[in-house]
């Protein structure tokens, strides 16, 4: 795609032409149903705030779901294969899951919308957990098995592949902190994870490029702006030490098996430090003394943060001189409000994508977090995410203002400002 620079009007912040304006989900997060995943298993045994159940019944509804995605106007769609709905039992692929994200897949590329595909959003088989698991040696292999068969079903209609999703967060929550599956608070069951993750990368990503040499192939990564306070060099180092750990750990192993960067940016984090509250609690963001500072008016307590997407595109272009795509951006509201909240996020951060853009960053396309409001992890179904609001009890879809303001963004590949 040729980037042209952007340019402005009065009040206007225009994109180039082809910037790819996107909206993104996870496979766990809206389908619904996802039994035979290993968070299923890990909410029935209460570790979460609720169980999924039946989400949002994506899987059900898509159809009318991606009526809404072509009201909106939106060129990409970022949705998850659930590993384990494919592959229930280990090397038996069930093909009327398979086939029924082809028809996923043949609905989206009807309407015009290229298909991000995300093989691992943070949720593995069950069986896998239990007999393999990241931390031993094998796994890589039986994540390539999966990934390869993906390709040869469905690899004609995916546009864009995400192997996974920020696995640094999963991997610290399910190795270190003990949050996440597997549950472990093990440094070296924690290394060899992420070893193996990282080849796993490498070896999907050749797999692919074998069977479909000019696919886009990538991983996502959580890159939110870090900075700290006080305590002068100490707090510096531990401020590089998140940047190294969120990066550049899993970032250095998989260099050149890349094809463009996958950012996630969300918030800022201003580490603090406070010798009182000693303990490790990650849902609190408390690691041994390092504490995150927060906004008490977020429901989800986070602080948001324009000028780091900016500070974040800088910095990502500088390291990986690769094409950039915005895979994940947005912020968490409460129920019935705030939305006007959500409307000013996007605004700001748009405004700072172009601000990069117009400094040279090859920034290739935006996608906001989330379609629906969804399933937030550990805190289940409180946290409100999306353009469109998702009434549990009945499961209708309501598009919020923001739906609308994000739908005229699409439309016209530009931002009103005040
Ligand atoms: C994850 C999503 C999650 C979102 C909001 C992202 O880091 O990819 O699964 O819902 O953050 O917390």
């Amino acid at each position: 795609m040729e980037i042209n620079k952007s340019e402005n009007r009065k009040n206007k912040l225009l994109f180039p032409s082809g910037f790819l304006w996107g909206v993104a989900t996870s496979a766990y997060q809206v389908e619904g149903g996802n039994s035979n995943s290993d968070w299923w298993q890990w909410e029935k045994e209460g570790k979460a705030d609720n169980e999924s159940g039946i989400a949002c019944d994506y899987w059900n509804r898509y159809e009318s779901d991606h009526e809404l995605l072509s009201e909106l106007g939106c060129g990409a769609f970022r949705l998850g294969i659930e590993w384990a709905r494919v592959e229930p039992e280990e090397g038996k692929f069930d093909q009327e899951a398979i086939e029924h994200y082809r028809a996923i897949l043949q609905d989206l590329k009807k309407r015009n919308i290229k298909t991000q595909v995300t093989l691992w959003h943070w949720t593995s088989p069950s069986w896998f957990q239990e007999k393999y698991g990241l931390h031993k040696k094998d796994s890589a292999e039986v994540f390539v098995r999966y990934a390869e068969k993906i390709t040869q079903e469905l690899g004609d209609l995916i546009d864009m592949y995400i192997t996974f999703n920020e696995p640094m967060v999963p991997l610290g929550q399910g190795f270190l902190a003990g949050s996440f599956p597997p549950g472990f608070m093990n440094p070296y069951k924690f290394i060899c994870a992420v070893n193996n993750i990282a080849k796993a990368h490498r070896k999907t990503y050749e797999r692919i490029h074998q069977i479909k040499p000019d696919a886009q192939v990538g991983i996502t990564y959580l890159y939110n702006w870090y900075e700290s306070e006080g305590f002068g060099i100490l707090l510096n180092s531990i401020n590089r030490l998140a940047q190294w750990y969120r990066i550049d750990l899993l970032g250095n192993k998989i260099r050149g098996f890349q094809d463009y960067i996958g950012i996630d940016y969300y918030r800022l984090g201003k580490i603090k430090f406070d010798w009182r509250n000693m303990k490790m609690d990650s849902r609190n963001q408390t690691y041994f003394g390092f504490t995150i500072e927060e906004d008490k008016n977020n429901v989800m307590k986070w602080i948001s943060y324009p000028e780091g997407m900016y500070k974040v595109l800088k910095q990502a272009s500088k390291k990986f001189k690769l094409p950039i795509y915005i895979t994940e951006n947005g912020t968490p509201t409460r129920a019935g409000i705030d939305d006007d909240d959500r409307i000013k996020y996007i605004k700001e951060h748009l405004a700072s994508v172009q601000r990069a853009i117009n400094e040279g960053v090859d920034v290739r396309g935006y996608n906001f977090w989330s379609l629906m409001d969804n399933l937030e992890w550990l805190y289940g179904y409180e946290p409100k995410f999306g353009l469109i609001e998702i009434d549990y009890k009945t499961l209708e879809r309501k598009p919020r203002r923001s739906f609308y303001e994000y739908a005229k963004i699409c439309k016209e590949n530009a931002v009103d400002i005040e």
